[in-house]
Parts: structure tokens; C-alpha cells; sequence
């Protein structure tokens, strides 16, 4: 088994996260996979930002879910990385999807609704996923257990896996109570014994964000199913060498 490179929004050391130069990058940087963060608008539009609001990564103010996409779409999602994106906008999950057309790159999509609660999120990409035919290389995630639970409709079959940050002796039996195919984990709970009984439970380990030659080296020796990092080119290097 490969451990799958998710470039963590896009390729996000060098380009501004979550928008399309970056998940462009992180194609040409040899990534296997796309992580993104899905929120909706005003009018139930999925866009991509990670945070609730939009004043680290625009010059935009406020909440994400108080503007209409028309109105998102002004805004500057680039400049506060660097000036050489400023004309870089707010993705739609449409928008990457189009793109993957060609690429079938794979998909990692977090919900982000542990926070805000957002009304129908996960039937909407649901349905988005199906309609360009993504569902199968797709993995959907959320820091919000419940959410995960209504992927499944009985009609769109979709994988999702649960993500957490914290240390949780059910998280093992909870994850397989719910039929989630893997646990995404923060790096720092990644653990042999972890790895061990979630694969003795079918199930499988992510772990994010992971940076560092040393920590991609050991998700990778630790059996890693996948990881997510903002430095794709350099996991690929790595795993290429193995
Ligand atoms: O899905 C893994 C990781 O992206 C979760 O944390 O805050 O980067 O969305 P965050
Ligand atoms: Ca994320």
C-alpha cells in the first residue's frame, strides 16, 4: 500500500490555500490528491474557504454564510499571500470539480460545519459530487461527527471518514459503529498501536498536516493510508525514494 499525497488546501505553503492556483500546484507538483474545505453562501452555494470568516484569507469582513456568491466573488482571495494573486477569487466546489474533469486527481472534501451549522450541506455535495461523477475517488470529512453520518442518503454512495483532533478511546469502535471507512487524525495522535487497531477494525489512517521530512517519513513507515500536507511535491519526492 501507497501512502495518497492530499495536498492540504491545494498547495498551500506556496500559493494562496483553497483557491485554484493552489490546487493547480499541487497538480503540477505531482500531488495524488486535492484536500479543500467546503462552506456555503448566502444562497446555498458551496465555495471553498477554510475559515468561518473571510478576514484572514480576503479583504473581505464577516461571516462566509452572510454574503451571496455574486458578492464573494469580488472579493481578493490572493493579496494576502502574495501580490502576484491578487486577482484570485473564492473557488466554488463546482469550479474544482470542472477542473479535476481532466485530472481525476483524487478528492479529500471536509465539511466545514463543526462550527456554523449549515443547512443541507452534505446533500449538496453530494449531489454536486454525482453530478460530475466524483464519487468514487472522493473522501468526505468533518470535524462534526453527526454530519458524517448523513453522507449516506440510500442513493449517492459516498466515502467519508471521521476527523479528529483529539484523543478518544471510542474513537476506534465509533468510527466502524457509523461505517466510516478511516479515521483523519492530527499528526500528533499518530501512533503505531492507533494505526494497529484501526486497521485490525477495517479501518483505515489519515493523518494531517504534515509538513516535515521527519513526520512524513514516519506517517509513511507507520502505514499511513493517506496525509495531508501543504508541501505535496516534497511527500511525493519522499515517497518516490522509498
Ligand atoms: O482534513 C484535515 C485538516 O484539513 C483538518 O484541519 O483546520 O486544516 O481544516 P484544518
Ligand atoms: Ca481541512
Amino acid at each position: 500500500m501507497s501512502t495518497i499525497i492530499y495536498a492540504h488546501r491545494g498547495a498551500s505553503k506556496y500559493a494562496p490555500e483553497n483557491t485554484m492556483p493552489a490546487f493547480e500546484l499541487a497538480y503540477k507538483h505531482g500531488a495524488d490528491g486535492i484536500e479543500t474545505d467546503v462552506q456555503l453562501t448566502k444562497d446555498n452555494i458551496p465555495v471553498l474557504i477554510h475559515d468561518e470568516q473571510l478576514n484572514r484569507t480576503t479583504n473581505g469582513k464577516g461571516f462566509v454564510k452572510d454574503f451571496t456568491y455574486d458578492e464573494l466573488k469580488q472579493l481578493d482571495a490572493g493579496s494576502w499571500k502574495s501580490y502576484h494573486y491578487k486577482d484570485t477569487t473564492i473557488p466554488t466546489l463546482d469550479e474544482l470539480l470542472a477542473w479535476n474533469q481532466d485530472k481525476q486527481l483524487k478528492l479529500n472534501i471536509e465539511l466545514k460545519n463543526n462550527i456554523i451549522f449549515y443547512q443541507g450541506l452534505e446533500n449538496i455535495v453530494c449531489q454536486k459530487l454525482a453530478k460530475y461523477n466524483m464519487t468514487k475517488q472522493t473522501v468526505i470529512s468533518s470535524f462534526n461527527h453527526d454530519s458524517i453520518t448523513k453522507i449516506f442518503d440510500g442513493k449517492v454512495e459516498i466515502d467519508y471518514a471521521l476527523l479528529t483532533g483529539r484523543h478518544n478511546k471510542a474513537l476506534v469502535p465509533y468510527s466502524k459503529k457509523i461505517k466510516a471507512k478511516g479515521i483523519h487524525i492530527s499528526y500528533r495522535l499518530l501512533s503505531n498501536r492507533l494505526v494497529t487497531l484501526a486497521n485490525d477494525n477495517q479501518l483505515y489512517v489519515a493523518v494531517y498536516t504534515v509538513n516535515s521530512s521527519i513526520a512524513i517519513k514516519r506517517a509513511i513507515r507507520l502505514g499511513c493510508h493517506a496525509l495531508f500536507t501543504d508541501v505535496p511535491k516534497l511527500a511525493i519526492d519522499i515517497k518516490k525514494r522509498r
